[in-house]
């Protein structure tokens, strides 16, 4: 049985060619070398959560009541974090472009990937599966404060978005959206997949999802002394660059989730006073599809 594995899933590939980016999440379809896959995962991570992880995590996990032993229905989840926070997971076949994935955040949907990695790679892949989205992410949704986070960053995404169009010539446009998507995505990419946040009690603990799914890196982002960890300093963060295919040398820390509220804030004072627009080049890419979505997003101009 084929199933639903991370690149190798009829399913998926059929809906991409179809060009359908929500679909329905067929569980029927996932193998038992699946639920196999999700079982391992979950039981090896959670001690680990209990040392690592911010409390609000543990908690989105009990109030999730995720389940060690299954992969989760995205409907069953949804019952228990919409009344939370409002939140809920989307099923998506693949790649969503910057734009729409932002624009989702704002309207409280979490696009989610569905398939789940192979047997043989429980410790790396680049591609984000559902161990990482539900078991990373979701938890995180549940919680009132976080949530609200991620719906402004869509808000300033809209606001990005709206400032760029406004830009009349076209070659400016294009070079300071690039700039602008590239200073959001490392954002992003610092807080809400790797971010650090310190304990009332002293010491660090993980917020960021990236860290959170993945079973080394949430033990080496804490205790290795290879890893450099900083205040969270949004002029350095939106300058630097990152790659996706090994352990995080350098890590931001926050205070608080109302820290981070604040930062995202100040991130859309500053995209209005254009100071995103020539950000340090470097990853990540902006591609074709992510520029587009920003060019081409429905927000009013003129309104
Ligand atoms: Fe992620």
């Amino acid at each position: 049985m084929a199933g639903l594995t991370t690149t190798k899933a009829p399913f998926i590939e059929e809906a991409k060619a179809n060009g359908e980016l929500y679909i329905r999440q067929p569980y029927e379809l996932y193998s038992e070398e699946n639920q196999e896959t999700w079982r391992r995962l979950y039981a090896r991570i959670r001690p680990r959560w209990e040392q690592y992880a911010n409390p609000k995590f543990m908690e989105g996990i009990n109030n999730l009541a995720l389940d060690p032993h299954a992969i989760p229905h995205l409907v069953d989840i949804n019952k228990f974090l919409e009344p939370l926070s409002g939140f809920k997971a989307k099923a998506v076949s693949g790649y969503v472009p910057a734009y729409v994935f932002f624009d989702s955040l704002r309207n409280r949907e979490f696009p989610t990937t569905i398939t789940i990695r192979d047997i043989s790679t429980l410790d790396y892949l680049p591609e984000p599966d559902i161990f990482h989205d539900v078991a990373g992410h979701v938890p995180m949704h549940t919680d009132r404060q976080f949530a609200d986070v991620l719906v402004r960053f869509g808000e300033v995404a809209r606001f990005a978005a709206q400032h760029a169009q406004e830009i009349p010539n076209e070659d400016e446009r294009v070079r300071i959206i690039e700039s602008i998507i590239k200073g959001m995505a490392r954002f992003f990419w610092f807080t809400i997949e790797f971010g650090l946040m310190k304990r009332p009690t002293g010491g660090l603990c993980v917020y960021g999802s990236g860290l959170l799914s993945s079973y080394g890196e949430i033990a080496h982002c804490i205790e290795s002394p290879e890893v450099q960890r900083y205040p969270f300093q949004l002029e350095w963060v939106i300058n630097q660059y990152f790659e996706i295919d090994h352990y995080q040398p350098l890590l931001f820390i926050v205070d608080s989730f109302d820290h981070l509220f604040s930062e995202v804030h100040r991130l859309e004072e500053w995209i209005k006073d254009g100071k995103l627009n020539n950000l340090s080049p470097g990853e990540p890419e902006v591609n074709e599809d992510d520029l587009k979505s920003f060019l081409n997003a429905s927000v009013g101009v003129g309104v």
